[in-house]
């Protein structure tokens, strides 16, 4: 089945092809190479002042980063994510040493693992970001500076069958992908009625 995004106007390959899979293939490994380009992606992301306000840890599967950020994980993403090839924490910078808070550091960190996605599926690789993290833990485990903090992993690797997967998460897989309309989210105006929720 198609993950393609259904789009009333055409989008960039990489837009388009870029979806979040659970099941990766448990024996595709990955270099620091192959991941260099993502973060470079990541790295050459905007950022309000140009303060760069994201940090990454990168594991690779069978490394010591890789089982720390594993044992991390929360609730049902242990089903699946330590499956990916690499595993790599997303880190803001919130405030500065005086305390200062950069009100903008959530924003760029996520435009930042935006960049890192796009260029790994212009790769061939697979990502999947997770807000299911232990953030406390893993910020004494990978010594996280006053000023920082954890705000997500994505799992990066190679698609694997949707069927080695538990079975609630089989039928996710396969499931259709949906986004709220186009005419919900966008106004050429003042915005008239809030749309729900999805
Ligand atoms: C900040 C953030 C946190 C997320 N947390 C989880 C998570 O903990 N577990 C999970 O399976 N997916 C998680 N996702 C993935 C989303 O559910 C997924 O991106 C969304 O359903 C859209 O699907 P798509 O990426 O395939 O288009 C998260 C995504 C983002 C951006």
């Amino acid at each position: 089945m198609s993950r393609l995004a259904i789009t009333i106007a055409p989008i960039s390959e990489i837009h388009a092809t870029r979806w979040s899979p659970r099941s990766f293939d448990a024996t595709a490994e990955l270099t620091r190479e192959a991941v260099t380009a993502s973060l470079e992606a990541a790295r050459w992301a905007p950022s309000a002042n140009n303060v760069q306000p994201w940090r990454f840890v990168v594991g690779f599967r069978g490394d010591e980063t890789f089982e720390t950020i594993a044992a991390n994980l929360m609730s049902f993403n242990t089903a699946w994510a330590p499956q990916a090839s690499a595993l790599v924490v997303n880190i803001a910078h919130t405030s500065d040493a005086e305390g200062k808070e950069n009100t903008y550091a959530l924003y760029d960190l996520g435009q930042a693992v935006a960049h890192f996605s796009l260029q790994a599926t212009h790769d061939g690789l697979f990502t999947h970001q997770m807000g299911g993290i232990n953030r406390d833990e893993l910020a004494v485990a990978f010594n996280v500076p006053a000023g920082f903090s954890v705000v997500s992993v994505t799992a990066v690797g190679s698609l694997g069958a949707p069927d080695a997967l538990p079975q609630v998460l089989a039928e996710r897989e396969v499931a259709p992908r949906t986004r709220i309309e186009l005419d919900e989210i966008v106004s050429y105006g003042p915005i008239e009625t809030v749309a729900a929720a999805a």
